[in-house]
């Protein structure tokens, strides 16, 4: 009875946890409900992480001795990730987000390998079947954490630039290869088939330094751009490795969590790829964003720079603009200035919509959060496919910080590393202000011919400055009217 009790406990608890995880997913498919939804997902985590103490009144007579030992380590472990994730979670920059992403991605990924270790080193795993799932699962493990590793990296400049060498495809193959050999000769060592030179934790050992050195190796040649795509690539082995080691374990919450988490990483890395018309294998085992074939004499025009407050005038008098935010936006921090910008159109009788590219900024997601965080109201906001009919119609296109989701070569130019990406098309609006600090290209490395258009201008500056004195300008007019 004293162990029936926790069990069921365990497996109700689980089943509720279960049931908010899936319910908070749900929630997340809308920014309206977002914020909620994480609640709740948050919620079924941590009732999940507290029923999992009741295993406590179930250990065995070998493990009760240490038990208390175990549980106080449990709970600092607890208070310092929990501790740590708060704070830096708290004070991480809006842009800085997908490292950490990467980072928390490679823990899951770590934790996931890490129970697969102590199941391994412990002799647990029983039959072939269970001893295969918990090698799989330690090696998706392992390379999800070496492999996120390297991206947050990446990301955060520690790594410079890719890393390629000739043969290089052809080695990591290699490597996969000799560390599906080596799990395959702990299998058969295991059960007597063969007879190994080396003890079973000599080859665990090779196992996971294999696994690792792969995941290390896969990541190093994939260019900057491709990074989001891979950490929801790693993302997915987490959830698959957290649900394998689930099964090992035999604990619902940590199967279903896997399960949904390899889920909705698998589906999150499949429309990312679809929104950049480029399929997973090209993102993984090509060059992309690294050598710009682009160079600025393929393109005809100039550039035309103007004031910010002439750009502001000529919109105050337009009938209807489109916003086409971007990355720049999200480094400027100027949602709130383009909204107070926005405010002064509509009161001046100015139709405003905002046109957001599903791969805008540097993660899934940035530019609707980064309005919502303005108070931007969502009927303002329309996506891609739903609004890219309308710029032909409208008077003034505002492209701000953005710069790879408008390059028509993606259109038109096999040579361009975004060909087949479908784009906003901003460049058929009767007019284009594009907002940026300079000649910087955006992520993919490549010029914009757009900026050299006929009807496009270019307003120099800091996305949040540019706008202040776009906000000044008309609020100026404003008042010469009223004197
Ligand atoms: P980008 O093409 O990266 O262009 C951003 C532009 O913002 C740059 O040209 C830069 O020019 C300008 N900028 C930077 N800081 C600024 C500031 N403080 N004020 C004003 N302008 C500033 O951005 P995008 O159009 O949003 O495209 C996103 C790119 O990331 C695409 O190539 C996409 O494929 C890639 N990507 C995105 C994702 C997701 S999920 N979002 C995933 C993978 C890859 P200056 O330096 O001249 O200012």
């Amino acid at each position: 009875m004293p162990t029936i009790i926790p069990q069921l406990t365990i497996g109700a608890v689980d089943l509720g946890a279960a049931f908010l995880f899936m319910y908070g997913l749900k929630r997340m498919s809308s920014p309206v409900t977002a914020p909620s939804g994480i609640m709740v997902a948050g919620v079924g985590m941590a009732v999940a992480v507290l029923a999992s103490f009741l295993y406590a009144f179930d250990v065995g007579a070998a493990a009760r001795p240490h038990l208390m030992v175990n549980l106080g380590l449990a709970v600092l472990a607890l208070a310092l990730g929990g501790g740590v994730a708060w704070w830096s979670g708290r004070k991480v920059a809006m842009t800085a987000m997908p490292q950490m992403v990467a980072i928390y991605n490679g823990m899951g990924g770590g934790a996931a390998a890490a129970i697969a270790a102590v199941e391994l080193f412990g002799d647990k795993p029983d039959g072939v079947t269970q001893l295969t799932v918990t090698l799989i699962g330690a090696l998706i493990g392992a390379v999800s954490l070496s492999g996120s590793l390297v991206a947050w990296a990446k990301l955060d400049g520690v790594i410079k630039g890719p890393l390629r060498v000739r043969g290089q495809q052809v080695f990591n193959a290699l490597v996969m290869a000799a560390t599906l050999a080596v799990g395959g000769y702990i299998v058969a060592a295991t059960h007597g088939v063969v007879a190994s030179p080396l003890a079973t934790p000599d080859l665990i050992w090779l196992f996971l330094g294999c696994a690792l050195a792969f995941g290390v190796l896969m990541t190093l040649p994939i260019g900057g751009a491709d990074m989001p795509v891979v950490i929801s690539i790693y993302n997915a082995f987490t959830g698959l490795a957290v649900g394998l080691e689930g099964f090992v374990l035999q604990n619902p919450a940590l199967m279903i969590a896997g399960m949904v988490v390899g889920a909705a990483g698998t589906l999150l890395t499949l429309l990312m790829a679809k929104a950049m018309n480029r399929s997973v294998g090209n993102i993984l085992f090509t060059n992309f964003g690294v050598a710009p074939r682009h160079v600025q004499g393929d393109i005809k025009g100039s550039l035309k720079p103007v004031e910010a407050s002439d750009a502001g005038i000529f919109m105050r008098y337009a009938a209807s603009v489109i916003i086409v935010p971007g990355y720049g936006l999200a480094v400027a921090q100027g949602q709130q200035k383009l909204y107070e910008f926005v405010k002064l159109l509509q009161a001046a009788g100015v139709s405003v919509k905002f046109a957001v590219h599903p791969v805008a900024g540097r993660m899934p997601g940035q530019m609707d959060v980064l309005l919502a965080e303005a108070g931007v109201p969502y009927d303002m906001i329309f996506q891609l496919e739903d609004i890219n009919d309308e710029f032909a119609t409208t008077d003034v296109a505002l492209v701000i910080g953005a710069n790879d989701v408008v390059n028509p070569a993606a259109r038109t130019d096999k040579s361009s590393p975004i060909f087949g990406m479908p784009i906003l098309n901003a460049d058929k609006a009767k007019k284009v202000y594009v907002v940026k600090r300079g000649e910087g290209k955006g992520y993919a490395g490549i010029v914009n011919a757009l900026f050299y258009g006929d009807n496009c201008d270019m307003v120099y500056g800091d996305a949040a400055a540019v706008l202040t004195k776009m906000i000044e300008a008309v609020r100026a007019l404003g008042s010469k009217a009223a004197a």
